[in-house]
């Protein structure tokens, strides 16, 4: 059996966590990640046969029965995971009765997996829905994503096309727009739920004063989702007091859009 913090996606876990807490995403607790591991990428590390100990995950995830994902612990920070990736991540099955968490590896001074767990396997269980290609999940609070949710109005045309406006890439890293929630109690089923339902449609959800959720095919994919976000949430805090002299046209989206062959939101321009 190969050493398991010399496995590729724990160390993906540890650049991750590391780059958003020095980015100032995820003070303290705040943030996790959640990322589908294939058996046999894990089986070369872990004996699937030793289960630690199990944990109720107190929803139903039957789609999810037997799959792998390496999530990141309640109550632990981001900047302390790569020092201590056993104590502050966990490998986790979804076992048989598809609502019961089987710990492979990790937790190992007696924790658990996030708070936001419904949010993640929801989200995971929408966006397979409709990709099934997709594996990450992240949650995470940066800053001017944050802020912006303070001065602009919460609509998710509105959100979306501001955005858009903000940096030239925008719509075309995020063609399918950003799906809004209001602020809403956090790490319970209902707020999962909600998140799971808009994440049929987006690739990034905001939880209105609170963050952004990600998803995508790899760490990759969803990291530049939010980070691309965040880029143009910025631009738009460091000029939204200022006179507006210039802006990216709609017809001009439209041209990157077609340019760049991604289908986007057409319904959030105003053509
Ligand atoms: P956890 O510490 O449970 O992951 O919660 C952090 C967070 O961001 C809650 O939304
Ligand atoms: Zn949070």
């Amino acid at each position: 059996m190969r050493d398991i913090l010399t496995a590729p996606f724990v160390k993906e876990m540890m650049d991750t966590t590391a780059n958003m807490y020095r980015l100032g995403w995820d003070e303290r607790n705040g943030g996790n990640i959640s990322y589908m591991l294939e058996e046999e990428e894990v089986k070369e590390y872990l004996d699937l046969d030793k289960v630690i100990r199990t944990i109720p995950t107190g929803f139903q995830a039957d789609s999810l029965i037997g799959k792998i994902f390496i999530v990141t612990g309640t109550g632990k920070y981001f900047k302390n995971v790569k020092d201590d990736p056993e104590t502050n991540l966990g490998i986790i099955r979804i076992a048989e009765d598809g609502t019961t968490a089987e710990l492979l590896w990790g937790y190992k001074d007696g924790g658990r997996f996030t708070s936001e767990l419904p949010a993640h396997l929801m989200s995971h269980m929408a966006r397979l829905s409709v990709d099934p290609l997709n594996r990450v999940v992240i949650h995470s609070h940066p800053t001017h994503t944050l802020a912006m949710n303070y001065v602009h109005e919460l609509d998710e045309k509105k959100f979306t096309h501001t955005l858009w406006e903000m940096c030239t890439e925008c719509i075309v890293v995020f063609p399918d727009g950003v799906g809004v929630l209001p602020w809403m109690l956090c790490g319970n089923n209902t707020i999962g739920e909600a998140t799971a339902e808009k994440m049929k449609e987006f690739r990034l959800v905001v939880w209105g004063m609170h963050g952004i959720y990600g998803a995508g095919r790899d760490m990759d994919e969803t990291f530049g989702l939010i980070e691309t976000v965040e880029k143009a949430a910025q631009i738009y805090m460091l000029t939204a007091h200022l006179p507006r002299v210039n802006t990216i046209k709609d017809s001009e989206m439209v041209e990157l859009a077609e340019a760049f062959g991604v289908k986007y939101r057409k319904d959030f321009l105003n053509l």
